[in-house]
């Protein structure tokens, strides 16, 4: 089968509404029975990034999750707060938000109202008090170029970590390891390949089975009784989602093409370099191709940082309490309009989302708030270009 077919297919399957088994038909069968959306296109709308309302009630869709009890998950409710559930079962919860304005914005200036969301839990067992759920709320991120970083070596990923700041510039990045091998996808690099993270989507998103997670019931942890024995949409030893259809799905993702790398000329990309952006934001990757090697320019190394308390998740602790993948940079232009950026959309502006950079950043927020007002607008115009 040609390139282009496979990725028409992955699109009809990125788009695909599943639902509930058993149904008579059985391709799109095996929903939930706990999960947040029908179908990868619900949160990844347009270019791929969500929608994340600004309004005290996220619907019970949004495109932002909340994952649970840090990486090893809520030994109750499992990895992720499941926010809808097929007939006849109950979701986990629904979530409330309010916008707070931070207290802890000491420049005042453009960065006055820096807000971040606040997030309600009204979960479904009233036997389980949402205070002592440590929470890490992430929005869905654009898909830009997740083909492309799928293909940079483990080996250049590890050669950039300085886990202990060796080089004492105050930044240390993390590589994190996780099963499969260098973890990249995700806003806590979670997962090493595109098909693991698809897998992932599958599993703790939709509810349904691969072959890399071939638990039929998704995120239902074993307290959850009822939700582990719900009927199944594939026969005993398969799953409902075959690796044909994670291959069909990666080949549509490669159409997410990032724009072609510009030059980086001018005033904007010479101070985001001199102001220690580019320490994290790496600009550019080399990747071997069947036609010799090529630059990609994603403008992330892929590591984890620490960005200091404002942005470390919700009453979490724990070592990535804190930790948060470099952000690619290459984005359509206008991406984050609708979502906002940073994890948890709380950035309504570029200047915005830099503002909220510490902890291992505060070094380059430091010197991007010296720069003079054209210089900023320098930076901010060179962001838009990437
Ligand atoms: C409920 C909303 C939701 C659904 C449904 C969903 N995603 Fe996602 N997606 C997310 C969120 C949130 C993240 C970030 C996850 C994290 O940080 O751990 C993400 C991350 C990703 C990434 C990694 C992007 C990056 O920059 O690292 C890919 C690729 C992806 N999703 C593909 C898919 C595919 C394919 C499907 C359907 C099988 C899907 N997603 C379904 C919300 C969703
Ligand atoms: C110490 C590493 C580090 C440095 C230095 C750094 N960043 Fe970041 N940047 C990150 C991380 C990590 C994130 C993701 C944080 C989050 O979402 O909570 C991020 C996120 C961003 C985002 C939001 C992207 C999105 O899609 O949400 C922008 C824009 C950005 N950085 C620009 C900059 C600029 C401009 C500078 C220089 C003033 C800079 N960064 C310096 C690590 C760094």
């Amino acid at each position: 089968m040609g390139e282009p077919l496979d990725a028409a297919v992955g699109k009809a399957l990125f788009d695909k509404l599943w639902v509930a088994a058993p149904s008579s038909t059985h391709s799109s069968d095996g929903l939930g029975p706990l999960f947040n959306a029908r179908s990868c296109a619900t949160c990844h709308a347009g270019h791929g990034e969500g929608i994340v309302p600004r309004d005290a009630s996220l619907p019970a869709q949004s495109s932002l999750v909340l994952r649970l009890g840090g990486e090893a998950g809520d030994p109750r409710l499992g990895l992720q707060l499941q926010t809808a559930a097929i007939g006849g079962f109950e979701a986990e919860g629904a979530i409330t938000q309010r916008l707070v304005i931070s207290p802890a914005n000491p420049a005042g200036g453009a960065g006055a109202r820096l807000s971040r969301p606040v997030f309600t839990l009204h979960l479904s067992d009233a036997a389980i008090d949402p205070a002592g759920l440590a929470i890490s709320a992430r929005r869905t991120p654009a898909l830009t170029g997740v083909a492309l970083i799928d293909r940079i070596d483990d080996a250049a990923i590890l050669a950039g970590a300085d886990p202990d700041d060796r080089d004492g510039d105050g930044i240390s990045g993390i590589a994190r390891a996780v099963d499969g091998g260098v973890g990249r996808f995700g806003w806590k690099a979670g997962e090493p390949h595109l098909a693991d993270q698809i897998a992932s989507a599958f599993s703790i998103d939709i509810g349904l089975s691969t072959p890399l997670r071939p638990e039929a019931s998704g995120d239902c942890t074993a307290l959850q009784t009822a939700c582990r024995a719900a009927p199944a949409g594939a026969a005993p030893g398969e799953t409902e989602v075959t690796d044909t259809m994670i291959a069909m799905l990666s080949a549509y993702l490669q159409t997410f093409r990032p724009r072609a790398a510009s030059g980086d000329a001018g005033a904007g990309a010479r101070l985001f370099g001199e102001i220690g952006c580019a320490a994290c934001h790496w600009p550019r990757w080399t990747i071997a191709g069947d036609a010799g090697d090529f630059e990609i320019a994603p403008y992330s190394d892929f590591l984890l940082h620490d960005l200091g308390a404002g942005l470390g998740d919700d009453a979490a602790t724990g070592p990535l309490a804190r930790e948060w993948r470099t952000a690619p940079l290459w984005r359509t232009k206008g991406a984050g309009a609708r979502s906002g950026l940073l994890h948890d959309g709380r950035a309504l502006s570029l200047d915005e989302a830099i503002l909220w950079h510490g902890g291992e950043a505060d070094r380059a927020r430091t010197r991007y708030r010296a720069l003079s007002e054209d210089d900023r607008q320098a930076v901010l115009i060179f962001l838009e270009t990437l």
